[in-house]
């Protein structure tokens, strides 16, 4: 079991053809067999393989955003275990752009199921040092990942669904597919989730975090994007939503550990391009 660098974050790998070897992930992580991993993939022609269905979308959105952050969900083929998808009939795919990761697809010569490399509800490592070393066998150093948070997830196992948005804008992802996306509803409490992203609390800090207000009570440190009076004990992140995607884990893993009573977080803007960014925000929250 390794954690190795990706674009989007760091993950906790292992053969994902090897039900045993995904076992231990779902250990290590504490996390619910309910949860399907994404399997990552060397190449397009790999990511082929393992679908029993191959679309024209499917087809399209790979040649375009791969190697990237798009996982894209499809039929499965049985070679892939039902651990692996939760018992799902559907496997989401991905080929990573980090060249870490791909050397190490390019070694193992097997397809890679990873999660991403934190205990299950926690928050997304994107820095080796972010991973708690007993969680996995080795971790291979890629530096800080440079997106910063999790893949833009589209289901084609139906009409085209958009499951987890990320830094892929969605007319960008609408243009290529040449048809609308449709958005995932919350999905029930048990069973298999369409997109276990979709839980309601998820990515979270330890650290209570707040969204668009600051708690009365307490210590506390407050993540602005607006320029406008800047006090101490207050952070000024990125106004660009590049920039701030690639800084959140890292501020919000270092505010963690600092003992502070609440992190409270400016809203970002209601615009697309900050949609996977409010996203995990809403889930981190705790109010
Ligand atoms: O950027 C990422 O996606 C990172 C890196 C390591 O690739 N991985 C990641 O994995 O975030 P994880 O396990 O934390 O999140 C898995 C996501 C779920 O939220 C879900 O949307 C989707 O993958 N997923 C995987 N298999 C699926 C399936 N068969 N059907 C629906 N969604 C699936
Ligand atoms: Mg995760």
């Amino acid at each position: 079991m390794v954690a190795f660098p990706t674009e989007t974050v760091y993950g906790l790998g292992a053969n994902a053809l090897d039900e045993r070897a995904i076992e231990r992930i779902f250990a290590a992580k504490g996390r619910p067999a309910t949860s399907p991993l994404i399997v990552h993939c060397a190449s397009i022609e790999v990511a082929r393989g393992l679908a029993k269905v191959w679309s024209a979308e499917a087809e399209r959105l790979a040649s375009h955003f791969w190697p990237g952050p798009l996982t894209l969900v499809v039929p499965k083929q049985d070679v892939i275990p039902g651990r692996v998808t939760a018992g799902l009939p559907t496997v989401g795919l991905r080929v990573p752009r980090h060249p870490v990761a791909l050397a190490l697809l390019a070694a193992a010569g097997v397809p890679i199921a990873a999660p991403s490399a934190n205990r299950f509800m926690g928050l997304s490592p994107t820095q080796s040092a972010h991973v708690l070393p007993s969680l996995a066998d080795m971790i291979l150093e890629g530096g800080p990942s440079d997106v910063g948070i999790e893949s833009t997830v589209v289901s084609l196992a139906g009409p085209p669904t958009l499951l987890r948005p990320g830094m892929i804008p969605l007319d960008e992802l609408e243009r290529v597919l040449g048809s609308p996306l449709a958005s995932a509803a919350v999905p029930p409490e048990d069973g298999a989730h369409a997109s276990p992203g979709l839980h309601p609390q998820h990515y979270s800090p330890v650290t209570p975090l707040s969204l668009g207000q600051t708690p009365a009570t307490g210590r506390g440190v407050w993540l602005r994007i607006s320029r406008d009076g800047l006090a101490s004990e207050q952070i000024q992140m990125p106004t660009e939503p590049a920039h701030y995607a690639q800084r959140l884990y890292e501020v919000l893993h270092r505010l963690d550990h600092q003992g502070w009573d609440w992190i409270a977080v400016e809203s970002p803007p209601a615009t697309g391009e900050w949609d996977g960014i409010r996203d995990r925000l809403e889930r981190a929250r705790h109010n």
